[in-house]
């Protein structure tokens, strides 16, 4: 009897799973879980498209999750492989040029947290930056790539696994570590090419 009259109280919360705005959360996150072979890339992309400020074609793999859409172009050819995260925020816009390829787990955010009021917890700190992120065309991050706005990274750059980008990053570079440091350039080896 207690169970049922707790189930007969959040009747309106178990509804609520069939209104619009919670519908919409589960065709997104079937979406996002469609898998990363076949035919099911491209439903992602079709359903991508005309939400995305600017895309051309462009392949996702399951579980990449695309948040803050009207501030967020990923161009022609770019792959983003399993479990990235593009968060957009504020006014801050991500920009992923044509050719860019994202190993799995990368992480790319416009903004961070602020950390400087020590009096109230930083969940409810307002977030920070407005610099964005720019990734220009052919660039590579590694595995587990992460930024967190206000960076750029030049064309045709490499970034390897497990770097933390804070710091704009030269065309044709490649940069490694936390935080990332520019290790040799592309160009050395003569290596240039256009997109
Ligand atoms: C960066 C990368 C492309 C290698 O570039 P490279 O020019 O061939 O570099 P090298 O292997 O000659 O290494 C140069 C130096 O950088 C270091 N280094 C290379 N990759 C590194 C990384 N990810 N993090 C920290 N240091 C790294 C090497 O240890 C070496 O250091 P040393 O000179 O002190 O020995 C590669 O290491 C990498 O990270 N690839 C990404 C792999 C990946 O994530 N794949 C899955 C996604 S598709």
């Amino acid at each position: 009897m207690k169970k049922i009259k707790s189930v007969l109280k959040n009747i309106g919360l178990y509804f609520s799973v069939f209104n619009k705005e919670n519908r919409f959360s589960w065709w997104l996150h079937f979406i996002r879980s469609l898998p990363g072979e076949g035919v099911f890339p491209e439903f992602r992309w079709r359903f991508y498209k005309n939400r995305l400020k600017d895309c051309g074609k462009f392949y996702t793999h399951t579980g990449v999750i695309i948040k803050g859409w009207e501030l967020i172009s990923i161009g022609e050819g770019s792959w983003i492989n399993i479990g990235c995260m593009i968060f957009a925020t504020g006014k801050a816009q991500i920009s992923l040029g044509k050719n860019v390829m994202l190993g799995p787990y990368c992480v790319i955010t416009s903004q961070q947290h602020s950390i400087l009021d020590t009096t109230q917890p930083m969940i409810k700190q307002s977030l920070t930056g407005d610099g964005g992120v720019i990734i220009e065309d052919d660039c590579w991050l590694g595995a587990h790539v992460v930024i967190a706005g206000n960076v750029r990274i030049g064309k045709g750059s490499v970034i390897g696994a497990n770097s933390f980008v804070n710091k704009d990053i030269p065309a044709y570079s490649i940069a490694v570590g936390s935080p990332a440091r520019v290790i040799k350039s592309r160009l050395q080896a003569n290596t240039q090419v256009d997109t």
